[in-house]
């Protein structure tokens, strides 16, 4: 598909999506955010398809926020439905993404840059990054999950002080905070990125779906996580993948998982 604000590309089995308007740090504007949606669809979709990295295109910034050019003028309804369908297209519509979705964090994550991320199953970051939720220094909050995202994966305290004060964060304490999982120098972002999606492609895609459905339930209101893992779990043994999987471990060699064919 051809975009106007975004790239993306594939490797092997490995789609990478780039956010790409380095002259506004990769903002956010509608549209972007629809076409990222579409590619994301299009990765998930696609069975060759087992990984997908996104990252923001430059050596400054992952993405530097929501476009704010877009929304200053913004009525209460107008900004109501400018969250509530980011949400749905973009931020919970990747949570929810069985093929697992790993954020290349390479400099500025901000505000809805910041949301996307942490909307991803995981996140790396490069040396040089930035993390923060700036909103409150605009007369806002932020709209696309990040009060809620924040405090499940840093705790409730840190996340209320890094809102509070619109402070930015390294990327060394981003990762003892546990926002992001490592630390990368710039120029290795992406080869590391790809050397965890080889690690992953190892494994079954059924199952790995299977374990995004079950871990994202502990994090949904009204959802019991235990039960979905014991239905997720029970699932699983009506798996090709699962036959070939234990088959291969008792036959001592390595699994060559049917799920994982294109
Ligand atoms: N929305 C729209 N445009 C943005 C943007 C955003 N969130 N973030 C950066 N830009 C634009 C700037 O307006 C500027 O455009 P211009 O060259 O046409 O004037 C361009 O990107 C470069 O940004 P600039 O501010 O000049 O870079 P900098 O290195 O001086 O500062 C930041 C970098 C990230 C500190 C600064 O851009 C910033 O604070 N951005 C907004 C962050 C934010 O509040 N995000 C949350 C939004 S809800």
């Amino acid at each position: 598909m051809n975009y106007q604000n975004i790239l993306s590309e594939t490797q092997g089995a490995v789609a990478i999506i780039t956010i790409n308007r380095p002259k506004k740090l990769n903002a956010l504007n509608r549209e972007t955010i629809q076409e990222l949606h579409e590619a994301f669809n299009e990765a998930n979709e696609d069975d060759a398809i087992k990984v997908i990295i996104v990252t923001g295109s430059g050596d400054k910034a992952f993405v530097a926020g929501a476009d704010i050019s877009e929304f200053a003028n913004y009525s209460v309804k107008e900004g109501k439905n400018l969250a509530a369908k980011g949400q749905a297209l973009l931020f919970d519509f990747i949570e929810n993404l069985s093929t697992p979705v790993i954020a290349a964090i390479n400099g500025f994550a901000l505000g809805g840059g910041l949301e996307l991320a942490m909307a991803c199953h995981f996140r790396v970051a490069s040396d040089n990054a930035k993390m923060g939720l700036p909103e409150v220094s605009l007369g806002v909050i932020p709209g696309y999950g990040g009060t809620q995202r924040l405090p499940q994966l840093i705790g409730k305290g840190r996340a209320m002080e890094m809102i509070m004060t619109a402070s930015m964060i390294d990327a060394e304490t981003a990762c003892s905070y546990g926002l992001v999982n490592h630390v990368k120098k710039q120029e290795e972002l992406i080869s590391f990125c790809q050397n965890i999606s080889a690690k992953i492609l190892r494994n079954s895609t059924v199952a790995i779906g299977a374990a995004i459905k079950a871990i994202n339930a502990n994090f949904k209101d009204g959802i019991n996580g235990f039960d979905i893992e014991i239905k997720q779990f029970g699932k699983c043994f009506g798996t090709e993948d699962f036959a070939e999987g234990t088959t291969a471990f008792l036959q001592k060699r390595k699994a060559d998982f049917p799920g994982n064919r294109d």
